[in-house]
């Protein structure tokens, strides 16, 4: 697994898919830079989501809300108080580690190592936690009762355990004290929360409808790591889809299927390699939640999660702002705070998901090569067009196809090298279609078409590019 992640991470620098941050300053823990090709593709991934949330629904209307609000909103949500990790010490190395995961990580030892007596004593000490008066203590004390060491290090002359807010503070204005700390948020879905008479008065939305926003979360992550699978700053995809009292388990169920089905069929992923997860530890705003998770090599990993949201956020709201966020039922004079069911993406995950899905050695012609298959809706370049000589008026034609193309799509031309090696730096960024235009070319005005996965190819006419490439690329 190591080996693919270390395949992925230089294939992603070396074609500018993905670079670390500031890099020149040697980087900055778990933040990275979207490179030409890279942005590309997470526009085409953002696009697709997009269109398949408000414009494939009549009720769902976009929305773009700023990153820092009116700090009460955090209150309000519960992140102030409950968005938070149970972080442990190690004074000898320095390290911090949640103190959670030490325990889940002893467990699973203990159970590989068929040590029965002491992982039953483990298991009920660790599911005791929840309902303990001081669940910092009882983590700690299992830490110590356990004599559990951090497995990176063996060590473990621990600190106390105590709670770490996820969420970035910043200052607002020239003062640094408490009264003017704003929070970067760490879900986009509160800007949809506060927004929610804004938009449904605008847009006369009426229940069940959704809103659907992309934007940018943060959270100060203290376990990071996986290259782009876990971040401080990150970008989600979400929709809340508001209905009313109980009907949300039907709306889950909807939702559920839908977003499961968008991956391979939006998007071209391995049906196999995605999987279901309920959820028995709960955030605290949900009461029934289910994550999409994708088979990344190393290890089956949340790339979305669909939440019943009930009317958590709602209802808090409306308590810390005082203002009634109730909707009212213009047919049967209903009034009601609607559930929500939301569906939270992350776009960086689903990049490398897709990358990891994509990423093949195989052999062609008898030569060995590296190929991203890459569904063509997402791919960064939807075709290359390739001259097979620059001279005799090739690389002229080639030029101009090229030009009439890219009115729709990104499609790049390449003279430089070997026809072969041209062909090998499509594959390597996951180019679907190479067009070449050859001798033939200029006399009937006809290309040859290869197709990436295959090699295979076929020729067309010329004045049929365009409508063979849209056909490839309808969503
Ligand atoms: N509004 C609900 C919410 O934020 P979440 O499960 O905490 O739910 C939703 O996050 C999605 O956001 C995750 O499934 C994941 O894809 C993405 N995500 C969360 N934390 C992330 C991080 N540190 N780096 C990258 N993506 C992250």
């Amino acid at each position: 697994p190591d080996k693919v992640m270390h395949k992925l991470v230089s294939l992603a620098k070396r074609r500018g898919f993905i670079f670390p941050s500031s890099e020149i300053y040697e980087g900055l823990s778990s933040c990275f830079d979207y490179g030409p090709l890279g942005s590309e593709m997470k526009r085409n991934i953002k696009e697709l989501w997009w269109n398949s949330m408000t414009r494939r629904h009549q009720n769902i209307v976009g929305l773009d809300a700023s990153i820092m609000m009116n700090p009460r909103v955090w209150e309000a949500s519960g992140h102030v108080a409950s968005f938070n990790d149970p972080m442990i010490d190690d004074k000898t190395t320095k390290r911090r580690y949640r103190a959670d995961h030490l325990i889940e990580n002893h467990i699973e030892k203990l159970r590989r190592d068929g040590k029965e007596e002491e992982l039953l004593r483990v298991q009920s000490a660790y599911e005791a936690v929840a309902g303990a008066e001081d669940s910092n203590r009882a983590l700690y004390d299992i830490i110590i009762a356990e004599g559990i060491k951090a497995q990176d290090t063996g060590s473990g002359d621990w600190t106390e355990v105590r709670q770490f807010n996820l969420m970035f503070q910043c200052n607002m204005g020239a003062v640094a004290d408490k009264s003017n700390i704003v929070y970067l948020r760490p879900e986009t879905a509160q800007g949809i929360f506060v927004n929610f008479h804004n938009v449904r008065e605008s847009s006369r939305m009426k229940v069940p409808f959704g809103i659907a926003q992309i934007g940018k979360a943060f959270r100060n992550e203290i376990v990071k790591g996986n290259f782009i699978f876990r971040m401080v700053e990150f970008e989600q995809m979400e929709m809340q889809y508001f209905v009313k009292p109980g009907t949300q388990a039907e709306a889950f169920e909807a939702w559920r299927e839908e977003r499961f089905a968008w991956y391979t069929s939006a998007l071209g992923l391995r049906k196999e390699k995605l999987h279901w997860y309920k959820h028995d530890k709960l955030a605290h705003y949900a009461d029934l939640a289910y994550d999409i998770k994708f088979e990344f090599p190393f290890g089956i990993e949340e790339i979305e999660g669909i939440h019943s949201r009930t009317d958590f956020d709602l209802k808090q709201h409306q308590e810390y702002s005082g203002k009634n966020m109730e909707y009212i039922d213009q047919l049967t004079n209903e009034r009601y705070l609607p559930y929500v069911v939301e569906t939270s993406a992350g776009c960086d995950r689903l990049f490398l998901a897709l990358l990891a899905d994509a990423y093949t050695e195989d052999t062609v012609d008898g030569d060995e090569r590296v190929v991203l298959k890459l569904s063509p809706k997402v791919a960064p370049i939807k075709a290359a067009v390739l001259p097979l000589m620059k001279k005799c008026g090739m690389g002229e034609m080639a030029s101009l196809l090229r030009e009439e193309l890219s009115a729709a799509h990104l499609v790049q031309y390449d003279d430089a090298g070997s026809i072969g090696k041209r062909y090998r730096r499509q594959d390597e960024i996951g180019t679907p279609f190479c067009i070449t235009v050859d001798h033939q070319s200029l006399e009937e005005n006809s290309v040859t078409v290869r197709y990436r996965d295959t090699a295979t190819q076929e020729r067309i006419e010329i004045s049929r590019v365009r409508e063979f490439l849209a056909s490839k690329l309808i969503t």
